[in-house]
Order: structure tokens, then C-alpha cells, then sequence
């Protein structure tokens, strides 16, 4: 008896929960309703009219697509004619100097913006900030491996981020991640934009969620609170104050020619102005590279049901008062975004395609990569010698990292494009 009561209990229970799911479903496909009702915007120059099924999927949706399909390199390519440069750091972090402040904030123009066809000019990359440097960011990753944390709250985004106090009262935002591919993305980025010269990432660690760590025992508590399970491996990214939103550029929103070294508009802009372009172009780059759909892509797919969404910040992506960007997030990039490649590399295309002016030293950094095909080596040595955790955390998988040296000679096949194309103005 008391077995068929057991059974009629669960019966019900189903009943109820299926029914839940139903109303849940009905709801759900009338917002996707509703959704597509919206005009897609029309007329950009660079970026193609948006594709009907697509704007049937919410961004939430597109994110359970499956593993994408790997992308082929088309055409040989022709050696592009950078000599090689050493890598090494500009030993002076954010806004710390002070010459270069000045000649920043003045009206001054030293000469065209573009030199060489299709490269940043030299005056404008030595009033170039250049972010975290490689010693400052040693610095930082060796302090925040030892300092205690003392407190954990919310203050970095949704709650599988949370503010971090280490005991000097320096703080970072730690993120725990929905699975380990998102903390993977945000790290690996971390050092590939290392690779590439980049310094507009701040500076990360990992950290195991140890029972017996002292590094956490002052906030376990919190952890617990929180469900992070132990011996998690999360990243820690240094918290920079002050920070502001930012808006896209009129050259690289939809209705613009794109930026190139042809826009007359490039000629009237500040040098304040330029030099936020000039890291414009290196995020673009580094997007593309990490198929980081997180940033101006999202806004670019946005723009089937919000048309005004290029007027509003771009998605992670912060500045400085001194007009350092500060690319953060990047937990997209590599393996969630090389997992669904196949929704948004036509955005990515279209971005990336929208760009012919490049720093010189990432396209050389670029071309370097693209002639010895040893990204995975070199982003593993890098990430295996820098980060502790790295065996515990992992690497791509062979077939990512494939993808991500196909990127690379794809991008090297479209700087040599833009030398082609800009090379005889
Ligand atoms: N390194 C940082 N320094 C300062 N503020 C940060 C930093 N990282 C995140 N934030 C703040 O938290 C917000 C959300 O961060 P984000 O990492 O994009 O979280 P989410 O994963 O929720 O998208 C940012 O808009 C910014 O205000
Ligand atoms: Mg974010």
C-alpha cells in the first residue's frame, strides 16, 4: 500500500512539473516572438544585413550551440614584408608619464596618423599608453599569489564574480566560472594578448579554492555560502579604480566606411581621439584571434532588436581617465568562443573586415606568428612557465589550437589585403 501511494506521489509530481515546463515553453516562445517582430537595421556599408534566423535565437540560446565547425585557410598567402622585432616591455605602467600625458591632452599634430599604408603612425605609438606592463603585471601576479584574501563580496559583475580584498586593502575580481572553459578563456586570452604585445588586459593568477588554503581562510565562510566548490581553480584579475564605458567609434560602427587610412575624418580627430583608435585596433585583432563574441560583435548582433545599442558602452570594455582601454572579461574568448564559432564568425568577419590600420609591432608580432606556425607552442611554454595551475587548469585542445593558428593566418592574409589595397595612396 504504502508503495502505491509512493508511486501515486511521484505520478503527481511529474504531472505538476510537466505542466510548469509547458506554461514555462509557451511563455518563452511568444518573448522569441515578440523578438523577431523587430526591423533589422538596414544600410551599413561594412556590415551586411543581419540574417533573419538568427534574430530567432536569444544571445543565452546561442550559447548552447554545438562545437563549430573548424574553419580552412583559402589561397596562399604572400610573405608580408615585416622584419622581425624583439618583444621586449616599455618598462612604465598606466599614465605614469608624464611627457607623454601632456603631448596626449595638447591639440598638437605631429604629422599624418598613417604611415607606410596601413600602419599607426611612429609619433602616435610614442604617446601610445601602454597599460599593464610585463613587470608591472610580475609584480602584481607575485603579490596576489601570497596575499591573504579578507574579504569577498559582490562589486565585479554577476554573483559567480565577486570582489576580492586582499589584506593591504589592493583588491581583484575573482571569477569562479559556470564551468572550467570560462576561466580556461580568460586566462589562455590573458597570455596569448601577452604573445601578441597587448597590454590592455590586467594583470591575472589562478587560485585553487582549497579547504587548507590560507590564502582563503579568512572569507570561507563566504565561499561556502557562495556553493564554490573546493579545489575549484578560479582567476584573479587585478581591480582597477576609476574606470568608465565606452563607446564605439563612428568608424567602426555599422553606418561608417570602416576604419582605414583613406577616412579623410582621421585627419580632424584629436590626438586624444586617435590614440583610443589605435587600441581600437588592437582589440579588434585580438577579438578575431580569440572569436571573443562578448564585445563589439554582441553589439553588432544586438542590433537586430535594439537599433541604437552601437550609442551605449560596448560590452566589456572600460577606460581610464588617462584614456587607457582596459579589455576586460574575456572569458569568451578561445574555447567558448572557438566552441561556437560557427553563429558568429560572420560577425567576426564583418569586424575585423571593417579595420585596414594596424600597429605595426602586432602586425609584425602577427606576421611572426603566422611564419612559424607555433602559436600552441608558444601560448603553452608561455602559460606552463608564468602560471602554477596551468597543468591543474589545462590547455586547448589540439583541434582549438588549430583554429587558433588558422586565425592568425587568416588575419595575416587580411593585413596583407589592406597593404594592397592602401599601399599606392
Ligand atoms: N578588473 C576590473 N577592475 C574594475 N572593475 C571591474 C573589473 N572587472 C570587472 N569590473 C566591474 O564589474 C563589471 C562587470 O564585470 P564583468 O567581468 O564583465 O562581469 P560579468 O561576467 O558579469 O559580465 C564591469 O562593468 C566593471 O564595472
Ligand atoms: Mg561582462
Amino acid at each position: 500500500m504504502r508503495a502505491v501511494s509512493a508511486n501515486f506521489f511521484a505520478l503527481l509530481f511529474l504531472c505538476a512539473f510537466a505542466s510548469v515546463f509547458y506554461v514555462w515553453s509557451a511563455l518563452e516562445n511568444r518573448v522569441e516572438r515578440h523578438k523577431r517582430m523587430f526591423s533589422v537595421p538596414g544600410g551599413g556599408s561594412f556590415y551586411p544585413s543581419l540574417p533573419v534566423d538568427l534574430s530567432a535565437k536569444t544571445f543565452r540560446a546561442l550559447l548552447a550551440v554545438p562545437p563549430a565547425q573548424r574553419p580552412h585557410l583559402g589561397g596562399r598567402l604572400e610573405a608580408l614584408n615585416l622584419t622581425d622585432i624583439s618583444v621586449g616591455s616599455r618598462n612604465y605602467h598606466m599614465n605614469g608619464d608624464n611627457k607623454r600625458s601632456t603631448q596626449r591632452e595638447g591639440p598638437v599634430k605631429l604629422g599624418s596618423p598613417v604611415e607606410d599604408g596601413i600602419f599607426w603612425s611612429k609619433w602616435l605609438e610614442e604617446l601610445l599608453p601602454v597599460g599593464f606592463t610585463e613587470e608591472y603585471a610580475r609584480t602584481w601576479r607575485e603579490r596576489a599569489r601570497t596575499h591573504r584574501i579578507v574579504k569577498l563580496e559582490s562589486g565585479c559583475g554577476r554573483i559567480s564574480n565577486q570582489l576580492a580584498t586582499f589584506a593591504d586593502g589592493t583588491k581583484a575580481c575573482v571569477r569562479y566560472g559556470i564551468n572550467a572553459d570560462q576561466v580556461q578563456g580568460e586566462t589562455l586570452t590573458y597570455y596569448l594578448a601577452s604573445l601578441l604585445g597587448i597590454t590592455n588586459l590586467p594583470p591575472l593568477i589562478l587560485s585553487q579554492l582549497n579547504t587548507y588554503s590560507e590564502q582563503w581562510a579568512a572569507v570561507r565562510t563566504r565561499i561556502d555560502s557562495l556553493q564554490w566548490s573546493d579545489r575549484a581553480v578560479v582567476s584573479l584579475t587585478e581591480w582597477v579604480s576609476n574606470l568608465t564605458g565606452v563607446v564605439t567609434p563612428a568608424p567602426l560602427r555599422q553606418e561608417s566606411s570602416g576604419l582605414h587610412p583613406a577616412l579623410e575624418e582621421l585627419r580632424n580627430k584629436t590626438t586624444v581621439e586617435l590614440l583610443e583608435l589605435v587600441q581600437w585596433t588592437d582589440l579588434i585583432i585580438f577579438d578575431y584571434l580569440t572569436a571573443n563574441f562578448d564585445r563589439l560583435v554582441s553589439n553588432l548582433f544586438s542590433l537586430q532588436w535594439d537599433s541604437r545599442v552601437m550609442e551605449r558602452d560596448t560590452n566589456n570594455l572600460l577606460k581610464t581617465p588617462g584614456g587607457d582601454l582596459v579589455f576586460i572579461d574575456n572569458e569568451a574568448g578561445l574555447v567558448h568562443g572557438f566552441r561556437v564559432l560557427n553563429m558568429w564568425e560572420k560577425y567576426h568577419n564583418t569586424v575585423l573586415s571593417s579595420v585596414c590600420v594596424f600597429r605595426k609591432r602586432t602586425a609584425q608580432l602577427v606576421a611572426e606568428l603566422h611564419r612559424r606556425r607555433d602559436s600552441r607552442k608558444r601560448l603553452l611554454e608561455l602559460y606552463r612557465d608564468s602560471e602554477p595551475l596551468s597543468l591543474e587548469l589545462g590547455f586547448l585542445s589540439d583541434e582549438h589550437a588549430g583554429v587558433l593558428q588558422d586565425r592568425i593566418d587568416r588575419l595575416y592574409k587580411h593585413i596583407l589585403y589592406c597593404k594592397g589595397k592602401y599601399s599606392q595612396l
